[in-house]
């Protein structure tokens, strides 16, 4: 097993609540269909999505309440971009966005060359103006971090006011790939898993995520 370099663990935030461990739970169980897998990766992407959005910036605006005028805080949810790392980062977007309606999306494909597993690029997509953004890269899995770290490495080149990494369920080997190449780079999960097998499948994991996601395995 590999061990976690600590300084890339005190880089993670551990979403320790008890409805995201128990919805977690549910999805991880090999008989949740496609349905209630799809359901639970929603719920759980809002709740995370509260906790990746802990401390962005709020404005001071004057409203009037029924009674009086006040000072109060909103948020420029527009500053804010989701990118999906495709496709199963897809199924994070219904939840986050049902917290942060006004976010941009972007969207990159990568995909896993299966004899190296490196992280190949076959699409980028973003919204105008990216270095006013602050930026929340989603992908339920970050496993041996190659297509993590890649996307990462891609978006600096838009140079985005800030980055942070939220994904459902990650491992040492991840953790310290991302921590290796991105040290900057807060991630956001819902667990640590034991370590990744021969094929860069967390253990003891969920299986594939996009199949369970879209119903194609
Ligand atoms: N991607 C997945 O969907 N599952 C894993 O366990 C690792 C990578």
């Amino acid at each position: 097993m590999t061990p976690i370099n600590p300084e890339a663990r005190a880089n993670v935030h551990l979403i320790d609540h008890p409805l995201v461990q128990h919805k977690l739970t549910l999805m991880r169980k090999k008989e949740a269909s496609t349905n209630s897998f799809r359901r639970l990766l929603n719920e759980l992407s809002s709740m995370m999505a509260y906790e990746v959005t802990r401390d962005m910036a709020t404005q001071d605006v004057q409203i009037e309440t029924p009674l009086e005028k006040m000072t109060a805080k909103m948020i420029d949810g527009k500053k804010l971009v989701f990118v999906s790392i495709l496709r199963a980062g897809n199924g994070i977007l219904d939840g986050v966005l049902s917290v942060v309606p006004g976010a941009r999306v972007g969207h990159i494909g990568l995909y896993r060359d299966p004899a190296t597993l490196q992280a190949v690029e076959y699409y980028f997509k973003m919204p105008k103006n990216m270095e006013e953004r602050d930026v929340i890269v989603v992908d339920p899995m970050l496993a041996t971090g190659n297509s993590a770290a890649a996307a990462v490495t891609r978006l600096k080149v838009c140079t985005p006011k800030s980055i942070k990494f939220l994904c459902l369920l990650t491992c040492p080997e991840g953790i310290n790939t991302m921590h290796q190449l991105h040290p900057d780079v807060p991630i956001y999960t819902a667990a640590i898993d034991r370590e990744l097998n021969d094929h860069g499948y967390i253990l003891p994991g969920l299986g594939d995520a996009g199949d369970r996601i879209f119903g194609t395995q």
